[in-house]
Formats: structure tokens, C-alpha cells, sequence
């Protein structure tokens, strides 16, 4: 297989690529990333040895340079690409329509006019809005985005479903719950936690606290991608999620107590304007028909990701050190 891989940069692509990359190193991987501010090469420096791979710095919003990748003999695209951060969206909402609608459609043409056998859109369960106390997202659960980076996502897996309606185009959409892991970037709330837990600096908890998301171990997200890359029927949503709804202040608590830091670090800060209050995962449907299962309990996974910080400390302060900490002063 010829897989064009975008945004492989960031946390989950990152993830996504070296576990492929291991389980499959007869594939070939063709990667484009615009490195933006959550793009970090360093991230695949293990692949700088693996033969079949071939990076790309570019944007996917621009359509001569996709064109030019596709026409290659690529079989199946992946979009990872996107802006990801929901505070950033509210602050700066124009480049979240820009790369992930109009990028999206970039790649959605290039895959028409290539005639891949595969477009895998990774999308979000932030696309189906918020939940009360009860319930679960399933597939047909409608989609009602609140913040511009989830209607961003929406959008652009309504123009997935649009080429697959319209064009036939084989399509895969998933959509999945928050993740953790290694390489995930500082702003968001598991890494931020820990950082300043690790700096005794405040941890600024949004609102009440309360707000419920629903943690899935990114190694158990790369293996779902690959299952639907392999056996998705085409046209298909599939739902990724692990069971493991928590409180944000559960999340925070749980980092406290295992770097043996105080509880009065917590601070409780003004809320996210339109902030979801609660995401919750209905998985049952690529558990029965592709057969996935997650391999990680959110028990031993937070522990792993809490240590793999510690273990890589040079990793993150230099993220943290560069424009991070001017993003950072005008967040908190
Ligand atoms: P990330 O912000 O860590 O990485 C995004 C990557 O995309 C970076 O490498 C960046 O340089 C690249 N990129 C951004 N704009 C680009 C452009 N115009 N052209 C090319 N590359 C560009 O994001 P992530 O957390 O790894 O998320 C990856 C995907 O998974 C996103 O589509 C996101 O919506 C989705 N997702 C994330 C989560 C999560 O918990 N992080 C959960 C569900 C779905
Ligand atoms: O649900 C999937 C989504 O998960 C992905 O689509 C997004 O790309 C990803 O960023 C993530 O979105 P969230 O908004 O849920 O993640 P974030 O880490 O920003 O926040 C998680 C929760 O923690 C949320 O309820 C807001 C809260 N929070 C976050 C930060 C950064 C805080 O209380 N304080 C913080 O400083």
C-alpha cells in the first residue's frame, strides 16, 4: 500500500505513523505537514532510518502541490491535518475554516481525480455537540458543533459524506474521544497539568471542573485507524472511544497525586465560552463489526503518560520555551 498520510507532525499522526510504520514496514508512506505550531518533525526522528518514507513540508490547503503528491499511485489518504486546539479556535476561528474545511476539499479532489481506494477523515466526537448527564454520542447521533473547531471538523465530514453520496468516493469517517499519550502538545489539558504541576505553578481549571470527557489512549486510536483502513465499509462512520468518562478534575487530581504535588496548585479559573459539558462514546459499532478493542485501561495508560513527561523533559521545554510561552500569558 501507497498511503498519503497529512499533519503526521502533531500528536496523533505522529503516534499513528510510527505505529504503522511499524506493523506494516512494507508500506510506503508519503507524509505532508505544514509544520505549523503544533508540528514537530522531532516527533519521527525514528523514522529517519525507514526507507519507505518520504516527508513533505506543505500546506493542504494548496492544491497544485497536492495534486502533484497524489498523481503517484497513492492508494489511501489519511487526513490527520487540522488545527486542534478549541481555545484557539475562539480566539482566531478564520484559519480553523481555512485548513480544515478548505483543506479537507483539497484533498477530497485529489483523491476524486486519483481514484484512491481509501479516504479516512479523522474527525471528532466534539462534531456531535454536548451531552447532558445521560446517553451516549452514537453514529446517527445528529451533528450540533458549538465551537468554531467543531464546526470546522463538521464541516469538512460533510463534504467527506457529500463525495461519497455524490462521487462515489470510498470514504471513512471517525470519530473519536479526547486523547492522551505521548507527543501530545502542552496547551492541551492532561500535558498542560502536568507541566505546571512539575513548575509548582497554578493548574487553571476551567469553571467548575466538572465537565466530563472521555479518555481514550492514542496507541488504541491508531489501532481503530488502522482496522477501518483495512476493513471499513466504505461510506461508514465509525465512533472511537474507551469507556473512561472523567471529571477534568478527576484528570487533574489523578496528575497531582501521582507526581506527589499539593492540591492547592488547583486553581479554578473563568470558563471556556460555549464550553461542551460532557462527551461520551458509543464504540459498539467498530467493536462488533471490525472486531477493535483497546488494549489500554485509562489506570495504567494516565500512569504511562504521566512518567513518558517526566522521561522527555527535553522534549517539552523546548516546546515550551519558544512562542508557547507567549500563547500561554494570553490564555491565562
Ligand atoms: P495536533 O494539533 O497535535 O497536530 C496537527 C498537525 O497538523 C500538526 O502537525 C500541524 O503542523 C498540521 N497542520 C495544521 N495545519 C495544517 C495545514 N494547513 N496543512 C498541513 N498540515 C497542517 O492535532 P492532533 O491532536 O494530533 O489531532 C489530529 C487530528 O485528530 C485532527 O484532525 C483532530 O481534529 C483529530 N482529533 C483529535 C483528538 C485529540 O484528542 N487530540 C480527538 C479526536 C480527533
Ligand atoms: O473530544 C475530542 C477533542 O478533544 C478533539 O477533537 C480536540 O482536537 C482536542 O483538543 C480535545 O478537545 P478538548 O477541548 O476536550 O480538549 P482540551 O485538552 O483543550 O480540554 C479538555 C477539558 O479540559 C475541557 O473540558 C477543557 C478543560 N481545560 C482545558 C485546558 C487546556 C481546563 O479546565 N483547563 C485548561 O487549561
Amino acid at each position: 500500500m501507497n498511503i498519503l498520510v497529512t499533519g503526521c507532525a502533531g500528536f496523533i499522526g505522529s503516534n499513528f505513523l510510527l505505529y504503522m510504520t511499524n506493523k506494516y514496514p512494507q508500506y510506503s508512506f508519503i507524509h505532508i505537514d505544514a509544520l505549523t505550531y503544533a508540528g514537530n518533525l522531532e516527533n519521527l526522528k525514528q523514522l529517519e532510518e525507514f526507507a519507505n518514507y518520504q516527508f513533505i513540508k506543505g500546506d493542504i490547503t494548496n492544491r497544485e502541490l497536492i495534486d502533484r503528491i497524489a498523481n503517484n499511485g497513492v492508494d489511501a489518504i489519511i487526513n490527520f491535518a487540522a488545527e486542534s486546539h478549541v481555545d484557539r479556535s475562539i480566539t482566531n476561528p478564520e484559519i480553523f475554516v481555512m485548513t480544515n474545511i478548505m483543506g479537507t476539499q483539497v484533498l477530497l479532489d485529489a483523491a476524486k481525480k486519483y481514484q484512491v481506494k481509501k479516504f479516512i477523515q479523522v474527525s471528532t466526537d466534539e462534531v456531535y455537540g454536548s451531552l447532558g448527564s445521560e446517553g451516549y454520542f452514537t453514529e446517527n447521533t445528529p451533528l450540533a458543533p458549538n465551537s468554531p473547531y467543531s464546526s470546522s471538523k463538521a464541516g469538512a465530514d460533510l463534504l467527506v459524506r457529500a463525495y461519497h453520496e455524490t462521487f462515489d468516493l470510498p470514504v471513512n469517517i471517525t470519530r473519536c474521544s479526547n486523547n492522551y499519550g505521548p507527543f501530545q502538545f502542552p496547551e492541551k489539558l492532561i500535558p498542560l497539568m502536568i507541566i505546571n504541576a512539575l513548575h509548582d505553578r497554578d493548574l487553571p481549571v476551567y469553571g467548575d471542573g466538572l465537565n466530563i470527557r472521555d479518555w481514550l489512549h492514542v496507541e488504541d486510536h491508531c489501532s481503530a485507524i488502522d482496522l477501518v483502513l483495512h476493513r471499513g465499509i466504505n461510506g461508514e462512520v465509525y465512533n472511537i472511544g474507551g469507556n473512561n468518562e472523567r471529571t477534568n478534575i478527576q484528570i487533574v487530581q489523578k496528575v497531582l497525586a501521582h507526581l506527589g504535588k499539593p492540591e492547592s496548585l488547583i486553581r479554578y479559573v473563568t470558563d471556556r465560552p460555549g464550553h461542551d459539558r460532557r462527551y461520551a462514546i458509543d464504540a459498539s459499532k467498530i467493536v462488533s463489526e471490525l472486531g477493535w478493542k483497546p488494549k489500554y485501561t485509562f489506570e495504567t495508560g494516565i500512569v504511562e503518560t504521566i512518567d513518558w513527561y517526566l522521561d522527555n523533559q527535553d522534549w517539552w521545554k523546548r516546546i515550551i520555551s519558544g512562542d508557547y510561552q507567549k500563547y500561554y500569558n494570553q490564555q491565562y
